[in-house]
């Protein structure tokens, strides 16, 4: 089983990168016969994608010169992605939408693969507000297109870089999630 954290914040010292590591090392030490993976969005060049359709006609390479084919190969190859993101403006980030435009690249073949997808959202307000359930809802829709398995959504309130560390009951959860991939 191959599995893939995509952290999508741009701060590599903060809440997302270190909820996803937490969840990382939960499969690392109680499934160690399966790969575990971290990309860093922010630290690829990643294009917006411009709706060319040049990916419909030379069998689903970005045309851009950017990271693109070699992070959606990755994602191709990977069993359970498992995406982070901070909370932007009631939204994923712009660095994380980035990549999750380009899976449009080999978008049906993606979708003949079965997958499942996991979901961390990181955001300052409480947990109870309604960013969470809407990224989650972005997330269940993906899933629903893409024919993969929606297996869980963990909303997490922190705000200071690394801040969710502080919050043991928090990092206890992310670290028992393996149970339930
Ligand atoms: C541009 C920007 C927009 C934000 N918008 C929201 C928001 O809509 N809701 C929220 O709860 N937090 C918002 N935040 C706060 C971040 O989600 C929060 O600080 C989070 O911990 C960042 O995650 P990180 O530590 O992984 O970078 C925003 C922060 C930034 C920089």
């Amino acid at each position: 089983m191959k599995v893939l954290l995509v952290n999508g914040s741009p701060r590599l010292n903060g809440n997302t990168r270190l909820a996803l590591e937490t969840i990382g090392n939960g499969v690392r030490n109680n499934r160690p016969d399966w790969a575990v993976e971290m990309i860093d969005i922010a630290e690829h060049k990643i294009s917006g994608c411009i709706a060319c359709g040049s990916c419909k006609k030379n069998g689903g390479s970005c045309v851009l010169d950017d990271e693109t084919n070699d992070l959606v190969e990755q994602l191709a190859e990977t069993d359970l992605v498992i995406l982070g993101t901070p909370v932007y403006w009631w939204g994923v980030s712009a660095q994380l939408k980035l990549f999750i435009d380009k899976w449009f690249s080999r978008g049906k073949e993606l979708g003949s693969m079965h997958k499942k997808l996991g979901l961390v959202a990181v955001g300052a307000a409480p947990v109870t507000d309604r960013e969470y359930g809407l990224i989650e809802e972005q997330m269940k829709c993906i899933c629903e297109y893409m024919g993969w398995d929606f297996v869980f959504s963990e909303a997490i309130s922190a705000s200071g870089a690394g801040d969710v560390s502080a919050q043991t009951d928090t990092m206890e959860r992310l670290g028992r999630l393996y149970k339930m991939l």
